[in-house]
């Protein structure tokens, strides 16, 4: 596990732009696993700024996301769909039709979570995913319990995650309650893997995901058994790994 220590938010999210344009220019063709959330948004803008200066190109990538709430369509300002469309897809050349994101509004979403698998293994897996981390340690929405998921599944979300996203919404009831999220199984199938984290309330998640111990409870924790991960994070986010 590579750990790169930025010194704060946007240096972390120029970092980590860099790093996926770079990623992209040696493989024009990726298949991107990307995230949503509060901690990449200054990233994509980072990305978009290297698009208009010409410096990546995402004509032919294709992209699938980690998670999405169940419940919410893609014209919801809250879904993860909307985020990537807003975030990134509307402002650079990618095609539409190879952006895929799990169907928060799906009638029989354990079909669709089967069907979201198949579709990642027909594209050859995904070659390099994007990771944040919740507060609890959560990777996508696999949230901290006794077994985790090996493929995309329905979830409930954690107390914590619920009052953590509740500042996107007007208000704590509207953060809906379950979501469709990519397994373990699938985050480790990853040819490599980047994980962004900011601020202190990260720090704890972040010290569990390089202890050298591995626990359900700790989902990032499992990332110490991939052979390609990139951590890149603030001091801040930093700050129990750097006492130890
Ligand atoms: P955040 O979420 O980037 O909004 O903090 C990260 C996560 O919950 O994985």
């Amino acid at each position: 596990m590579k750990i790169i220590i930025a010194k704060n938010y946007d240096e972390m999210s120029e970092i980590a732009a860099r790093e996926i344009a770079d990623f992209i220019n040696n493989k024009p063709d990726a298949v991107l696993g990307l995230a949503t959330g509060g901690t990449p948004a200054g990233m994509y803008k980072e990305l978009i700024k290297l698009y208009k200066e010409g410096k990546v190109d995402f004509s032919k990538i294709t992209s699938v996301n980690l998670d999405e709430y169940v419940g919410l369509s893609g014209e919801h300002e809250q879904s993860y769909r909307y985020f990537m469309d807003d975030n990134l897809f509307n402002h650079v050349n990618i095609d539409k039709s190879k952006t895929f994101v799990p169907n928060g509004l799906a009638e029989d979403i354990d079909a669709s979570c089967r069907e979201y698998d198949q579709r990642i293994s027909e594209l050859g897996g995904v070659d390099l995913q994007l990771l944040g981390i919740g507060g609890n340690g959560h990777i996508g929405f696999n949230e901290p319990a006794e077994y985790l998921y090996q493929g995309t599944h329905q979830t409930e979300l954690a107390e914590s995650t619920i009052e953590a996203n509740a500042r996107f919404f007007d208000s704590i009831d509207e953060v809906p309650k379950k979501a469709i999220t990519m397994g373990i199984g699938g985050i480790m199938k990853s040819k490599k893997i980047l994980l962004l984290a900011s601020g202190e309330n990260k720090a704890e998640a972040v010290a569990q995901l390089v202890s050298g111990k591995i626990s359900t409870k700790a989902p990032a924790s499992m990332l110490q058994m991939h052979g390609d991960v990139v951590v890149v994070i603030d001091e801040a986010a930093a700050k129990f790994i750097k006492r130890a």
